[in-house]
């Protein structure tokens, strides 16, 4: 099952991720992220970013893997996830941007950009973690409800309720688009640790249906179900409809080891 951690702050959910990336990457210098957009990985980046700061390592040789992009957006359109990865981990981290990949988005590729994305993930040795977050609709990556648990890189349309959630980034509902290319379930599965990130009370369901709910393709975040090393950090608001709180505490409080 998954690890569950609680935290007061999602400042603190990002010192906790940023530790582990950070004890990752000095193992293995040129390690894989799987980088999340949106709002919910800010607070990891900016750990990460302020720990670097404070105490520098070598970031030259990190490698780094897009969840997804939408389709039909110029890179570099601000709202790109080619910018906005840029913007918010890359240059922030320091990390070489010839080493961090986001899936093709440009429609005249779309057919075949998924499976070229998988083949770098596959010659670049796996991702070693995962970070996600979740969107209302239960979704991790761009993987709406009914996303195959088998799924790898392609095209997805996205559902009105992620358009409008994410119409915020935009100018209007009418200019995000319909389409993305989005890394699949079966991709996300195969990355050797999940960390899944959820604040506010708007996350509950979503994320009781993921830790707790039957595994089905209807509530794609129950995909961490099938992998053996997930951690998910959660506020008590996103926390706040999960049943078995009590023994997530207390498997947290009696761990063997510090940090996730
Ligand atoms: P958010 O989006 O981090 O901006 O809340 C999460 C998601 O849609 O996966």
């Amino acid at each position: 099952m998954a690890e569950v951690v609680f935290v007061d702050s999602e400042a603190a959910a990002g010192t906790l991720a940023a530790a582990s990336i950070r004890s990752l990457i000095l193992q293995k210098p040129d390690a894989v992220l799987g980088l999340a957009t949106g709002s919910t990985p800010l607070s990891v980046y900016a750990a990460l970013a302020a720990s670097l700061k404070a105490d520098p390592i070598d970031v030259s040789r990190v490698r780094g893997f897009a969840l997804d992009e939408y389709v039909g957006l110029p890179a570099d359109h601000p709202e790109s996830y080619r910018s906005v990865i840029t913007r918010d981990a890359v240059v922030p981290l320091g990390l070489n941007p010839s080493k961090i990949l986001v899936p093709g988005g440009d429609p005249a590729t779309i057919r075949t950009a998924g499976l070229d994305y998988e083949a770098l993930i596959v010659a670049a040795g796996g991702v070693d973690v995962q970070i996600l977050g979740i969107g209302r609709t239960g979704h991790v990556g761009f993987n709406e409800p009914g996303s195959s648990f088998a799924s790898l890189t392609r095209i997805k349309t996205l559902t009105e309720k992620t358009r409008a959630d994410n119409a915020r980034f935009f100018p209007s509902i009418d200019d995000v688009p319909i389409h993305c290319m989005t890394q699949g379930l079966g991709t996300i599965l195969r990355a050797r640790h999940l960390i899944l990130l959820a604040f506010g009370d708007e996350k509950a369901d979503a994320i009781a249906a993921a830790v707790e709910g039957p595994v089905t393709s209807s509530k794609p975040g129950s995909v961490i179900q099938l992998h053996p090393h997930v951690t998910v950090i959660v506020d008590e608001a996103a926390a706040s409809k999960l049943q078995n709180l009590d023994y997530y505490r207390y498997a947290w409080a009696n761990k063997p080891w510090p940090g996730i």
